[in-house]
């Protein structure tokens, strides 16, 4: 075997695997001759005449002035960030929804993330919301140093919008385009357009080095700066001289190379990633349910993944349940990028908007797209979508819907129709009282998945200062500060989930079933806790009224969202999957007595849950 060989790069024409993978990497047949002339002349070692040369094809392929090869699209974005004056103390908006690999080097230059939710049109960042941010930031008086706009799955975001909001305030523009090289924004590559835009050509992008990146700018000086900076900022004497820090992220001359050979098939690889976009939109375009990710107006998608959005109610099943089917078959699809700011890594930062992405990281799925795709595999991977479909269709034509007994809905409709007209004068009450607090809303609503997937708002009286989200978790924990003062009485007493009665008479929830999750939660649930789905939720349930001290629970743990992520919400699945079982009206009508005894007399159940769970919690 030769070692060419050895970089495990599949050819054209080899032979499919039978798993198909996301975006797997695509050789032209070129990259071998040009390893081999490496190979012949010895420039093995980082930079040579390949470096340059690709430096070169690569920057007239995309219309740029200038580029350095650099050794991830990563680094890239971390020397961009530094030569456009990103320091400590600095802020940068950056799109939420995107790989971590666009946040990180804010935080090596010790500057501060705030995360800007996208837009429906391209699901990149939002014109409107970064110029709302900007507005307030330059009123304050301290405007961000720089605003990263990634450019996903293949398209460009609005760049005519956000390029003139950053021009307007005055901030410079970084273009995170790795995922973008063959997309077009009014005619022009994205990641030319702002003062420095990066490209990746890690393994599962459009072309590959097998790892690599590239630094584009209009500004030589910014250019000729990172090409020294990348070079562990080597002064040009002849010893060793260094006026600052550096890093060593060049690409070597044997994977510029294979660069090379891969630029040549870029537009070949743009038109099959395209070809595969249209098959799956015209074997599955028909199925209710199914979004195609849009191809926005000012210019070319290039595909590079197939992503579309699934609505469960109307598809069957959800995005989840989808990829799980289409594992099974040995396909590999992927979730839409969970968003920057429910990363529990970055849950310190400020986020702005934020839903937007989070809908589209809970109903999104990115098919397998990569440009050596056969028809054979296209026809599998339709197939597996449209059986997951075509299954429930049957499944609920022949068992109806077997969770929702007509004798649990009579008893749902008749007592909370009773609780709501014996305690209107209480919800009149606490809603005054509310009113009188801090005149702010009186009621909470927050998306939630419910039966079979399906979102709804659910009720709650408030307890929490106004854009609570904006300031923390969505967890609540211990003494959280954002609770106000009537919040901890509503909360101890249970008294703001009352307005849920509203849910359960419009038949989005029971009184008993388990407690609806939000959509984050969701995400994460194996395929085993998804059965949970198939349960209407409630109001009450074994598994809350166990963890009825949660947030004290969660307190004690050291990352209170892993412990509940990992230890609480599991547990209480499991427990209402077990209830679910042997579950009968008259446990259903023990188990609403139990909680309000639980309520009114705390002492009488004991405390809840603190022993194992509070040890599972701080262990986890
Ligand atoms: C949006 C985005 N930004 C940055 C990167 C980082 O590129 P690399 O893996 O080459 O460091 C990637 C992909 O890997 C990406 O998808």
């Amino acid at each position: 075997m030769s070692r060419i060989q050895t970089i495990k790069l599949i050819t054209d024409g080899a032979a499919a695997p039978s798993r198909i993978y996301l975006s797997p990497p695509h050789m032209s047949g070129a990259e071998e001759q040009l390893v081999a002339d490496v190979f012949a002349s010895n420039v093995i070692a980082p930079l040579g005449p390949h470096v340059e040369a690709f430096e070169h094809e690569f920057a007239k392929a995309v219309g740029a002035p200038h580029a350095v090869a650099v050794s991830s699209g990563t680094a890239a974005l971390h020397l961009a960030l530094r030569l456009v004056g990103v320091g400590p103390g600095d802020e940068v908006l950056v799109s939420t929804l995107t790989f971590v690999a666009s946040v990180n080097p804010i935080l090596y230059l010790g500057a501060t993330p705030v995360f800007v939710d996208s837009e429906r049109l391209s699901w990149n960042m939002d014109p409107t919301l970064l110029a709302e941010v900007l507005e307030a930031r330059a009123l304050a008086g301290k405007v961000p140093k720089a605003v990263v706009v990634v450019h996903l799955y293949g398209q460009s975001a609005d760049l005519a919008s956000i390029g003139d909001v950053c021009r307007r305030f005055g901030v410079a523009l970084v273009e995170d385009a790795a995922e973008a090289l063959g997309a077009t924004c009014h005619g022009r590559s994205p990641g030319t357009i702002g003062q420095a835009g990066i490209y990746s050509f890690n393994g599962n992008k459009i072309i590959t080095t097998g790892g690599g990146g590239m630094l584009v700018a209009e500004d030589p000086g910014l250019i000729a700066h990172a090409r020294k900076l990348a070079a562990q900022a080597r002064e040009s004497v002849a010893y060793y001289e260094h006026l600052e820090i550096g890093y060593n992220y060049r690409l070597s001359n044997v994977l510029a190379a294979v660069g090379r050979g891969q630029l040549r098939v870029l537009e070949a690889r743009v038109a099959a990633r395209r070809r595969n976009f249209a098959f799956y939109l015209e074997s599955l375009g028909d199925l209710p349910g199914i979004q195609f990710m849009p191809e926005a107006s000012w210019g070319r998608h290039s595909r590079w993944l197939t992503c579309l959005t699934i609505e469960p109610r109307e598809f069957g099943v959800d995005r989840e349940a989808l990829r799980v089917a289409l594992e099974a078959e040995n396909i590999e699809a992927r979730p839409v990028w969970k968003p920057m700011h429910l990363q529990p890594v970055f849950a310190r930062y400020q986020h702005v908007g934020g839903t937007v992405a989070e809908d589209l990281f809970a109903r999104g799925l990115c098919l397998p797209s990569g440009s050596s795709l056969s028809t054979g595999d296209l026809d599998r991977i339709v197939r597996v979508v449209r059986h997951a479909h075509r299954q429930v269709g049957r499944a609920r034509r022949v068992s109806g819907l077997p969770s929702l007994k007509v004798e649990k809905r009579v008893f749902d409709v008749v007592l909370s129709a009773l609780g709501l007209a014996l305690l209107w004068p209480l919800f009149l009450a606490i809603a005054l009282l509310i009113k009188l607090e801090d005149g702010s809303p009186i009621f909470f609503r927050q998306v939630r998945v419910g039966y079979r997937g399906h979102r709804f708002s659910i009720w709650k009286f408030r307890t929490m200062i106004p854009d609570s989200a904006a300031h923390g978790t969505s967890l609540t924990v211990g003494e959280d500060p954002r609770v106000t003062r009537l919040g901890r009485w509503l909360r101890r007493l249970k008294l703001d989930e009352l307005p849920q009665l509203i849910n359960v008479l419009l038949g989005e929830m029971s009184l008993v079933g388990p407690r609806p999750e939000l959509p984050c939660y969701v995400a994460r649930y194996s395929a085993r806790e998804r059965r949970v789905l198939d349960l209407l939720p409630g109001i009450t349930s074994v598994g809350s009224l166990r963890y009825r001290n949660e947030s004290e629970v969660l307190a004690q743990a050291d990352d209170p969202e892993r412990a509940f992520v990992e230890a609480i919400m599991p547990e209480k699945i499991q427990l209402n999957l077990a209830y679910s079982d042997e579950a009968t009206l008259w446990t259903d009508f023990l188990l609403i007595i139990r909680t309000l005894r639980a309520v009114c007399l705390p002492s009488a159940l004991g405390g809840g849950e603190t022993g194992s769970l509070g040890a599972a919690a701080r262990g986890a």
